[in-house]
């Protein structure tokens, strides 16, 4: 079984290598010097941005599905990628005004060409990737790939899922209706009993001196932490993330027997 898929992917990568020697593709993209030695291969790697993000070379026993968990950390960047777009669609149509906002997503569901289908884009993508973060971050403890060296690929991990969390809760206060005006009261009674910073902390990301009293200032706040601080987080999250999965290396599955320290 094993065998007959790796003779597959070594028939596909044949396949294309000679798809892109075809006087078809060189008619189209006109490259001159293809890489022909692994120093080439290399040299396109460090040229190329989208490829150069990927690590240099990755070992035949990590690539079966099953032991990353269907790419599962790729499978949360697709549905961040899809997130933003849908969202850049929705702002279009979004008021964050405590009088229009409901209205206004309404409106974008009934009326708008593709509304409803961009909205629960949004929204399903939205719940999958706190899934596949959460599948992503159990595969990751799982297979032990925590450990030395990516101790602090783990630490950036946890600070993206508290983001991806963040993200779905500032979502659902939103359309302030029953249900996003009550998690914001949660959010203020939270917020409210930090220890020491409670009212600071809750006038920080409420705006107002009561729980009772949530008002346009509470829902501006968190329009604002969902359509740009958490994107502008996330983004540089992501970034030293895939930076140190480079720089680590992709991990290894375990030998039987094998502990700490493993590579
Ligand atoms: C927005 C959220 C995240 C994205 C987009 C993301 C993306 C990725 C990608 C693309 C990979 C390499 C391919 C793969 O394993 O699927 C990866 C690996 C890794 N991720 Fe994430 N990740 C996220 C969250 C997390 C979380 C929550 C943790 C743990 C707390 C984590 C820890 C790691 C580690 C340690 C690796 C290296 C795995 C190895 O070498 O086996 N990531 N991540």
């Amino acid at each position: 079984m094993e065998a007959r898929f790796y003779g597959l992917i070594d028939k596909l990568v044949l396949a294309l290598q000679g798809l892109r020697r075809s006087r078809l593709w060189l008619s189209i993209f006109r490259r001159e010097h293809l890489p022909q030695t692994e120093a080439d291969y290399l040299a396109m790697n460090r040229k190329n941005f989208f490829v150069h993000i990927l690590p240099a070379t990755i070992h035949r026993k990590s690539l079966p599905l099953t032991y990353s968990w269907f790419w599962m950390g790729v499978v949360a960047f697709w549905l961040f990628v899809i997130l933003v777009f849908s969202g850049l669609f929705l702002m279009f149509y979004y008021v964050p005004s405590v009088e229009r906002a409901f209205d206004s997503v309404r409106y974008l569901i009934n009326t708008v060409p593709l509304g409803r289908f961009m909205r629960n884009l949004h929204k399903w993508a939205g719940e999958l990737m706190v899934l596949a973060v959460f599948l992503h971050m159990l595969r990751v403890f799982y297979t032990g790939s925590y450990q030395r060296p990516r101790e602090f690929n783990w630490v950036i991990g946890v600070l993206l899922f508290l983001v991806t969390i963040l993200f779905a809760f500032s979502g659902y206060i939103l359309p302030w209706d029953q249900l996003g005006y009550y998690a914001a009261k949660i959010a203020c009674n939270i917020a409210e009993n930090t220890p020491f910073v409670g009212e600071q902390v809750r006038w920080g990301l409420l705006g107002v001196g009561d729980c009772n009293n949530l008002n346009q200032f509470s829902l501006i706040r968190w329009y604002v932490i969902h359509v740009f601080f958490l994107p502008l987080v996330t983004v540089i999250l992501i970034a030293l993330h895939f930076w140190r999965i480079r720089k680590d290396e992709y991990s290894l599955p375990p030998e039987p027997g094998q502990g700490e320290g493993r590579s």
